[in-house]
């Protein structure tokens, strides 16, 4: 029987990857939503439909008759209520939620922790992803990329601590597993993670070493990192960068091998392949 799963985030890093392995599997529709569904970037396998975390007009034919839901978690103040208000249109699916790495650290009453609640609460069943740090951080124009071409440093407050990056293909290994096998995978959290912690200074060398240039890591002050942020993003920030620094993104997982049934990719064998789009623009 043909299973239909929407895939929210169709164009970000996760989204993208997932929806190429769900193309790749018998007997799966797979819906690409994205709020541009007229981008290059979704696989030509998955139908583009249009789905706005912020018009709600949209969700419904989104969700009409799915099995399962890539849900990628929007970085909204009140994710919460809207995760659960689309959870509640599909109370049959299997909800899939990329939430992120020790999340269960947080207060009980953090914005992460709600928005994982409201998947809990609301989903017929549900899986809970918990990924690292992604390496495509280090090609996103939003994240990295462009201090690194341009200024070639690598600034965050990590005060020394590593982390155990991950691709965002091992990542949407994991999820397509729990997409197409609810059975198997209701009920579960999955810390999602590289095969070992990387300091931001070995990161640095890495990168120096894979484009003959020299990139700094700057280790910069929490507060510094936070400077003229909202209220509202600079908690959420803090507390994200308070439990990197307190090594919680460091310890490696096995979970992309014994779900995923594959050897998590290394960060040296990511860089190593990217190593030309950090020469792009550089002076
Ligand atoms: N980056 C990391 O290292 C990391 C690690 C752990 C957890 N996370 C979490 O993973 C999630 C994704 O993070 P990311 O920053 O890496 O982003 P991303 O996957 O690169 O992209 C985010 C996607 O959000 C979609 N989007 C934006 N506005 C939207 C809207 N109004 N309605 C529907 N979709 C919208 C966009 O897709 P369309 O253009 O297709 O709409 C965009 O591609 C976040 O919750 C983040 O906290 C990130």
């Amino acid at each position: 029987m043909t299973r239909s799963v929407l895939v929210t985030g169709a164009r970000g890093k996760t989204g993208r990857e997932v929806i190429r392995q769900l193309a790749c599997e018998p007997d799966v529709e797979v819906r690409a939503g994205s709020s541009r569904p007229y981008g290059a970037e979704t696989d030509p396998a998955a139908r583009s439909i249009r789905f706005d975390w912020l018009e709600v007009e949209t969700w419904d034919s989104a969700v009409a008759d799915v099995d399962a839901i890539y849900l990628m978690r929007p970085d909204l103040e009140n994710a919460d209520d809207l995760v659960g208000s689309l959870v509640q249109r599909a109370p049959d699916a299997q909800v899939v939620l990329l939430s992120e790495q020790s999340a269960e650290k947080d207060t009980g009453d953090s914005w992460i922790r709600r928005v994982e609640q409201e998947v809990v609460a609301n989903a017929g069943r549900w899986t809970i992803l918990r990924p690292s740090w992604f390496h495509q951080d280090l090609t996103d124009a939003r994240h990295f990329l462009k201090s690194i071409q341009r200024d070639r440093v690598l600034r965050m407050p990590s005060g020394g601590a590593p982390i155990a990056w991950v691709d965002t293909r091992d990542i949407a290994t994991v999820a397509v597993k729990a997409l197409l096998a609810p059975d198997i995978h209701h009920g579960r959290h999955y810390t999602i993670t590289g095969p070992q912690g990387v300091t931001l200074q070995e990161v640095a060398e890495l990168l120096s070493s894979a484009t003959g240039r020299t990139i700094e890591a700057i280790d910069q002050p929490i507060e510094e990192a936070l400077n003229g942020l909202t209220p509202w993003i600079t908690d959420v920030l803090d507390s994200l960068y308070r439990r990197v620094r307190d090594g919680d993104f460091g310890e490696p997982s096995d979970i992309v091998e014994t779900v995923g049934g594959a050897q998590p990719r290394s960060l040296e064998a990511f860089i190593h392949e990217h190593r030309s789009e950090w020469l792009e623009g550089s002076r």
